[in-house]
């Protein structure tokens, strides 16, 4: 199972695309994840991936489809992968495209994630990350139980760089303008792509994916 989480900053991708990885033994290939452990090493990607993504705009296509193409052709994505951020534009679908049928894996469907965009500006502004095992939590609607602490391994909770108003507004634009059009991209294609409302409990959102699936 080949899957795409679709939908805008602070959708639930990550958030439901980690459980789903989890249930179905799937591989959660997050391009956001990548490109800020590249940052965080100091590697020339990094170096010039962080001013791109602290303004909220999307890094080269071509630098994008590299750290993809290596990620499929490894054991980790021998059993399916759960795409969260990625493709972002129609030149990363088609890239994308390419790769699965070098590699003989037909894409299983898109899933889209619909959130407005007020819930979006809440939900990334609240947000906090560990910066040493990667659990997301939301000040208000998920809390560590302890406040800047992560539950699962007691490392400090951080604010990612990129979720102040302005930027995540930007990001915002940036997706309407770049990002939906690959949907209608799919669509032409006959790819599958099935829409989920975004808003409620993870649990439930997490429950609505799975029926989706099955
Ligand atoms: P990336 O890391 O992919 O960020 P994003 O798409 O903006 O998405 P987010 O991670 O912000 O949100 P999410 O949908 O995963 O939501 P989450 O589950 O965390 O990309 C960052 C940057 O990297 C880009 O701007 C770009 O510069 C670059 N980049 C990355 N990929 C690229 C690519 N392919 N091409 C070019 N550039 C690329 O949830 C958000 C918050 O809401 C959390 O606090 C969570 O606890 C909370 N929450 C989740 N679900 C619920 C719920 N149901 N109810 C209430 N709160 C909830």
């Amino acid at each position: 199972m080949d899957l795409i989480l679709f939908g805008p900053p602070g959708a639930g991708k990550g958030t439901q695309g980690a459980l789903l990885a989890a249930r179905f033994g799937l591989h959660r290939l997050s391009t956001g994840d990548m490109l800020r452990e590249a940052v965080r090493a100091g590697t020339e990607l990094g170096r010039r991936a962080k001013g791109i993504m602290d303004a909220g705009e999307l890094v080269s296509d071509d630098l994008i489809l590299a750290m993809v193409r290596d990620v499929l052709q490894s054991d980790a994505a021998t059993n399916g992968v759960v795409f969260d951020g990625f493709p972002r534009t129609t030149a990363q679908a088609e890239g994308l495209d390419a790769l699965l049928l070098e590699l003989d894996r037909p894409l299983t469907g898109v899933l889209v994630l619909r959130v407005d965009d007020e819930e979006i500006v809440r939900r990334l502004s609240g947000r906090r990350g560990c910066a040493q095992c990667g659990v997301i939590y939301h000040i208000e609607s998920d809390p560590p139980a302890r406040a800047g602490v992560c539950d699962r391994c007691g490392a400090a909770l951080v604010q990612r760089p990129d979720d102040t108003e302005d930027t995540i507004r930007r990001r915002l634009a940036v997706y309407r303008e770049q990002t939906e059009p690959v949907l209608a991209y799919y669509r032409r294609a006959g790819v599958p792509v099935r829409e989920i409302e975004g808003t409620g409990s993870i649990e439930a959102i997490q429950a609505e994916l799975v029926e989706v699936l099955a």
